[in-house]
Formats: C-alpha cells, sequence, structure tokens
C-alpha cells in the first residue's frame, strides 16, 4: 500500500479543492483499482501475487458438474490475458451500506492454448473438441452493487456479496480446432450466437458461479491491507 500512501500524501499538500477532488472516496477507489491493476500485470512479490496478465498455466483441468451445465476440459500451455486491460466505467462508493456501485468493462480478452480437449453442454448447447484453442472474448461488461467486507485478519477489504450482478458480451470470436473436419463452421457459430446466448442465461450463470467468483477475487484481495483505508472513507 506503499504507493497510494504516497499519492494521497502527496495530493494532501495540493490546493484545498484539488485535495477535496482527490480525496473523494469515488476517486480513492479509482487509485485502488489502478494499483489492483498494476500487481495484474506485474506480480507482486511482497503480497505473493503472481502476474495474472498474462496468466500461463501449464496444464489446467476443469470440471463442471451443474444442473445446466456439464463440462471437462483440459487444457495445455492455457495463456489468458486481457484481465489487467479493464476499464473502470462507473465506480460509485456507498459509505452508509459500505458498498460500491461498479460497471467494469473488459475489451478484449484472450484464451488460448497448445491443445486442448473439452466436452460437455451448456444449456443443450453441445461444446466438444480438441486441438488448438483461441477464443477472444470482446466487451465483457459486468455491473453490479459489491458489498465489502473486513477479512478475518482484520487488514484487508473483501467482497461479502454481489447484488443484481449482470454481464453482457458483444462478441466471441473462436479460431479454435474443434474435429478437423467443420472447423470454420463451428467457429462461425460460435461468432454469431454464442456471445448473444451467454449474455441472455448471464443472470443464471452469474447465480450459479458467484460464490465461486467471489472466493477467487477474495484470495486476491486478501493480499492487501485496505482495510484502513476503506474504513477511512465512512
Ligand atoms: C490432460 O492432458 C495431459 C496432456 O495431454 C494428459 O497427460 C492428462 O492425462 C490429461 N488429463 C485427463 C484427465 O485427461
Amino acid at each position: 500500500m506503499k504507493i497510494l500512501f504516497l499519492i494521497l500524501l502527496t495530493s494532501a499538500t495540493r490546493a484545498t479543492t484539488d485535495v477535496e477532488k482527490f480525496l473523494s472516496p469515488n476517486a480513492v477507489m479509482r487509485q485502488l483499482f489502478e494499483i489492483f491493476r498494476n500487481t495484474i500485470k506485474n506480480g507482486n512479490n511482497e503480497n505473493n501475487v503472481p502476474i495474472l496478465d498474462p496468466f500461463k498455466i501449464l496444464q489446467n483441468e476443469l470440471n463442471i458438474h451443474h444442473a445446466n451445465m456439464r463440462l471437462f476440459a483440459n487444457i495445455t500451455n492455457g495463456v489468458y490475458s486481457g484481465l489487467g486491460d479493464f476499464q473502470l466505467k462507473e465506480i460509485f462508493f456507498l459509505k452508509e451500506e459500505l458498498a460500491i456501485d461498479l460497471t467494469l468493462l473488459f475489451p478484449k480478452l484472450i484464451m488460448e492454448s497448445d491443445n486442448y480437449e473439452m466436452k460437455g453442454y451448456i444449456f443443450g448447447l453441445f461444446l466438444f473438441g480438441q486441438g488448438i484453442l483461441r477464443f477472444e472474448v470482446k466487451n465483457l461488461e459486468i455491473k453490479s452493487k459489491v458489498h465489502l467486507t473486513l477479512s478475518e485478519n482484520g487488514i484487508a477489504t473483501l467482497i461479502g456479496k454481489f447484488e443484481n450482478p449482470q454481464f453482457s458480451v458483444r462478441k466471441i470470436l473462436s479460431n479454435t480446432e474443434f474435429d478437423g473436419n467443420i472447423d470454420c463452421i463451428i467457429n462461425n457459430i460460435v461468432k454469431d450466437v454464442l456471445a448473444a446466448y451467454i449474455t441472455r442465461f448471464n443472470k443464471y450463470i452469474l447465480y450459479t458461479f458467484s460464490e465461486t467468483i467471489k472466493n477467487y477475487i477474495n484470495i486476491f484481495l486478501d493480499r492487501f491491507d485496505t482495510w484502513r483505508i476503506i474504513s477511512s472513507l465512512r
């Protein structure tokens, strides 16, 4: 948290109007997100966070078992990128509720791998294939009220719960090998329908996975001593 402290200290020496502008809770929240972006892109040894954009993983087996979703995927040399390029479209700190109203846009998320194997279905849509994988998700916009809470160790700010989360995806481009015969047909189907399909079911997807998503984000947030700052905004 040295960086933020420095920013706050520097801003305190400016003219009053500037200070007020700088220290508004929303401005402080924006600074926090810049620190997160920096950590996502560069990692942070001190806080024990690896580089998350691009995030490289040698072997990655995914097993999803839900009523409407069953998926097994085995991904070799996966590279995920774009996480650190988020745009903070809207952030509004709600003092009384200790929450933020948040709209985040990811302009381009890329997922690729040397080799993958996948089978399963999502809402009756069959997914299968093996070979080289490359998906590009364009304009993923996430909107939610996020309730904040103090971590168990008493220093970090974690997500308590998402309230009314939703997301939309504008386009998903695929250059993926499925069965080697009709790849371009399937890639075109993906391009034409997958984004709309996922967007249509976004609330159900979030309802199913928001606890898992929350837990992953909280592992990240737990490494930062942000509670002092958040509680000073109240
Ligand atoms: C996943 O892929 C790797 C590499 O091809 C292979 O060694 C491993 O057995 C696979 N795992 C499963 C569960 O199929």
